[in-house]
């Protein structure tokens, strides 16, 4: 392993497919995206590749966060964790882009955008599915994957915090402002993909960590997101609750779709009935295109 290669293909599982057949669409890609930190990009992501695994789709997936690679440990610990139990799970063909470390920025966003290119163009021909997983901030690799996203997912804690990296909100009147610093960089890179011939970016605002908000918050932060959504263009759709477990399975490179396959973890518990019913519906409410005939 390089350690400064800009591309890294850090768990090649045996491809899922041989290859996708001529004539058949080109890959469908869905950045999970959101310039706030820590709001369960990461654990979004996986969960959206494992659901579309074990539905039997074939899915790549690309870690541009260089700073924490936490999907790309998610895969490595589930390699490591299936491999003592002796167990097998779905595996995506996963990549890691690194920044590159050219001089000048525009040497830097040169090299990045012919790698980023270069791979999607070569996992658009033999997947269904690429999942990007950004980096919380405003980083060059991040802009390239929105400009290239058909489904973009970003995941909210439902706070005022969170909610203010899409618009400003007066938090005495309840009035909702003018977009703000996420919802400019969406823009602009909506604005790039049409420029491209792109056909529109489907925006999905997932609703994340619920529990977390009293209910007079949520209620206001759910009136200002619908407000929201009408005039900057996103879909509104639930997404994870706040549970332990999802955080208790990040060592084992686990999913609530995998738990119960795990030795030693017993029968699937009502709460783990109830963490996948939500995955399920987060899924479904994406939208993502059918299997080719289905
Ligand atoms: N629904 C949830 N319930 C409980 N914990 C969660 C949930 N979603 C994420 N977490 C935990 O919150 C932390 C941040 O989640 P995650 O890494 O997925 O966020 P992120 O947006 O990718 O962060 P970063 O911006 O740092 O990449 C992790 O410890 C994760 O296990
Ligand atoms: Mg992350």
């Amino acid at each position: 392993m390089h350690d400064r290669e800009p591309l890294e293909n850090l768990t090649r599982a045996e491809p899922s497919v041989d290859g996708r057949q001529a004539g058949r669409q080109p890959a469908h890609v869905i950045v999970v995206g959101n310039q706030k930190g820590g709001v369960g990009k990461s654990t979004t992501a996986l969960h959206i590749i494992v659901t579309l695994l074990r539905q039997g789709r074939q899915v790549a997936s690309v870690d541009l966060d260089a700073h924490q690679w936490s999907l790309s440990r998610y895969f490595s610990n589930r390699t490591a964790s299936t491999a003592k139990a002796g167990i097998k799970l779905p595996l995506p063909e996963h990549w890691r882009i690194w920044p590159s470390l050219a001089d000048s920025r525009q040497a830097a966003e040169i090299e990045e955008r012919t790698y980023f290119q270069q791979l999607l163009d070569d996992l658009s021909r033999r997947c269904e599915f690429i999942v990007l997983d950004c980096a919380g901030g405003d980083q060059y690799l991040s802009r390239l994957a929105h400009s290239h996203a058909d489904t973009l997912v970003t995941p909210l804690n439902d706070s005022f915090i969170d909610f203010d990296l899409l618009a400003r909100f007066d938090g005495q009147s309840g009035v909702v402002g003018g977009p703000s610093v996420y919802a400019e960089f969406v823009w602009e890179c909506r604005k790039q993909r049409a420029s491209a011939g792109g056909k529109a970016i489907d925006w999905v605002v997932l609703r994340n960590r619920l529990s977390h908000t009293d209910a007079h918050d949520k209620r206001r932060v759910g009136a200002g997101l619908t407000a929201l959504s009408k005039r900057i263009g996103f879909r509104i759709a639930p997404g994870l609750s706040e549970r332990v477990i999802y955080r208790e399975l990040f060592p084992h490179g686990l999913t609530m779709l995998d738990v119960h396959e795990f030795p030693g973890r017993g029968g699937l518990r009502m709460s783990d009935l109830a963490a996948r019913q939500e995955v399920r519906a987060m899924i479904t409410a994406l939208a993502l295109p059918p299997a080719d005939g289905a």
